[in-house]
């Protein structure tokens, strides 16, 4: 709902264009989602780190960090959940306009979430990485404690136990993380950004 009115749009004299001219790269936003302990992260900050050594501006938006600050106010109903997204998605779509690689890594369990920031954004800007890793591998993982807690009932809505996830229909990459390293993922991932003629460098 917007609150606001009598506001205006102000263009600035530099254009997006001219930003990634000087970048020599397009924004976009690649929109990692699966659940806790996929790997979204993970792969997100190793594209990330590939994408830096190649001599490229990226950025990544984390779930968790973005918690700590932005988005304290949020808990995990499925409003909340939906506000973090809407949130987030408006942020990584400044970042895009900027120019900049974005990755966000939310767990972003409601297709329905994900399909508003898509509609949010400009035309092909929006890449869903589908972050594929099976719940019992997740769980056998269980990086943070979370999975053992939601199980004993000390964490409710948790995702994949307690809460859905809704997997994408039609996601532009799939990553299989329980079957191909962080490393393979990563190079997926920048396979894709050269096919889109997102960096240079694809046929
Ligand atoms: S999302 O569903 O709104 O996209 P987000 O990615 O921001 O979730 O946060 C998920 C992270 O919060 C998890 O990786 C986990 O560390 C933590 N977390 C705490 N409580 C929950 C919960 N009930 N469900 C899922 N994740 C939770």
């Amino acid at each position: 709902m917007a609150k606001a009115s009598n506001i205006f749009w102000h263009a600035g004299e530099v254009s997006r264009q001219d930003r990634e001219k000087l970048l020599q790269q397009r924004g976009a936003v690649l929109w990692f989602t699966g659940l806790s302990g996929a790997g979204k992260s993970t792969v997100a900050r190793r594209v990330e780190k590939k994408l830096y050594d190649m001599g490229h501006l990226a950025y990544v938006l984390d779930g968790d960090n973005i918690r700590f600050g932005l988005n304290k106010d949020l808990g995990f109903s499925p409003a909340d959940r939906k506000e973090n997204i809407r949130r987030v998605g408006e942020v990584a779509k400044l970042f895009a306009d900027a120019g900049i690689i974005t990755m966000t890594a939310f767990i972003s369990p409601y297709r329905e979430d994900r399909d508003m920031v898509r509609r949010l954004l400009p035309e092909g800007d929006f890449i869903e990485v589908y972050v594929a890793c099976p719940l019992v591998e997740c769980e056998r993982r269980d990086v943070k404690g979370l999975y053992k807690k939601a199980r004993a009932g000390e964490i409710k809505e948790f995702t994949g136990i307690s809460a859905p996830y809704e997997e994408p229909l039609a996601p532009e990459l799939v990553l299989e993380t329980h079957r191909e390293s962080v490393e393979e993922s990563a190079n997926k991932v920048i396979a894709y950004l050269r096919k889109q003629k997102i960096i240079p460098g694809g046929e």
